[in-house]
């Protein structure tokens, strides 16, 4: 978006919004969403783990109401549009189950077809005990119709040897990569959104906006629309918007609305912290920090001498 540009935050949805952030449940403001008119809808669901925005239930009932928003989902979908479900895993006396493996067939029922289950892995979470901790979650992307609009030049990323050259054949001595990177694949290496990362809100597990980004500059165009039924604080809004398209969304929990709202805002203005696309990873070694020294392996070099 051209920085200092105006915008307009609803509070119902108006396909004229540069945003709506709608106070209530999804499938009210969904019941206000016409037919094909959002070219991608993408979310984050409630896990059913007890966070504090979600009652936890049954998981044939968080099944049941999962299948009702996503038929609401598609329905406003157009038929070259795009439905990504980012979901963990829900845990039950300590057994897991995987989110994607439960929901997948209701997308399949309704006739969606799969493109990419993308493996979104990140460095920090909880430390498990009595398994490995878990570092990935996952998105599902899915489209209406074999005829989707797909974008992969804006999305690249650069290539490990960009400078390798043809060494045989017609083009032998010519650059063999893609000058404009390389598709960047289904693993997707991308920081999530703890205490120290400059786009943490009190929101328990926000999106950080890069993974949405990615998404949105590859399978809308600008001006379209993008729709999240659980929008939390607002990032899947804030990816839309600061490439020039619409973004519309519904909340059940006020602060995280007035948040949702301000980030927006912010965006706007020009005063929204966000990581940039494509950021390497912190590497704490390589930045020379000194916690990254084991004391113990230390003192192992010291006693060594002493054996001998
Ligand atoms: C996993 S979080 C999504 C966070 C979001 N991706 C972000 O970046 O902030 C799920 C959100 O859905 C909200 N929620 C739960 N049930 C809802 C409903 N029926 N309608 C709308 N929002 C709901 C929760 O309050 C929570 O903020």
């Amino acid at each position: 978006m051209t920085v200092f540009e105006p915008i307009f935050i609803g509070t119902e949805f108006n396909p004229a919004n540069t945003a709506t952030v709608y106070k209530g449940g999804c499938l009210d403001l969904l019941a206000s969403v016409p037919d094909e008119s959002m070219q991608l809808v993408v979310t984050s669901p409630p896990y059913n783990i007890g966070k504090e925005y979600e009652k936890r239930l049954h998981i044939n009932e968080y099944f049941e109401q999962q299948r009702e928003v996503i038929h609401e989902c598609i329905r406003v979908l157009r038929p070259d549009g795009h439905l990504c479900w980012q979901v963990g895993n829900y845990v039950d006396k300590g057994s897991i189950l995987p989110l994607d493996m439960i929901l997948y067939p209701i997308f399949r029922d309704a006739g969606l077809k799969m493109r990419n289950r993308i493996i979104w892995h990140f460095e920090h979470g909880l430390h498990c005990r009595r398994r490995f901790s878990g570092r990935y979650e996952t998105i599902l992307w899915f489209t209406k119709e074999d005829n989707y609009y797909f974008d992969l030049d804006p999305v690249r990323v650069q290539q490990k040897y960009p400078g390798k050259r043809h060494f045989k054949g017609p083009r032998a001595g010519q650059y063999s990569c893609n000058p404009l990177g390389k598709n960047p694949g289904d693993v997707w290496i991308i920081p999530n959104v703890k205490s120290n990362h400059v786009e943490k809100t009190i929101h328990p597990c926000q999106f950080p906006v890069e993974l949405i980004e990615r998404l949105v500059l590859s399978l809308t165009r600008p001006h379209d629309s993008v729709f999240d039924p659980f929008l939390g604080v607002g990032t899947t809004i804030l990816a839309a918007v600061k490439h020039d398209r619409k973004g519309h969304g519904s909340e059940v929990v006020s602060e995280y609305v007035k948040i949702a709202k301000e980030r927006i805002q912010k965006l706007a203005d020009g005063r929204l912290r966000t990581r940039p696309m494509n950021t390497p990873v912190f590497d704490p070694k390589g930045a020379g920090q000194k916690l990254t020294n084991a004391p113990w392996l230390r003192e192992e070099v010291s006693i060594e001498p002493r054996l001998f």
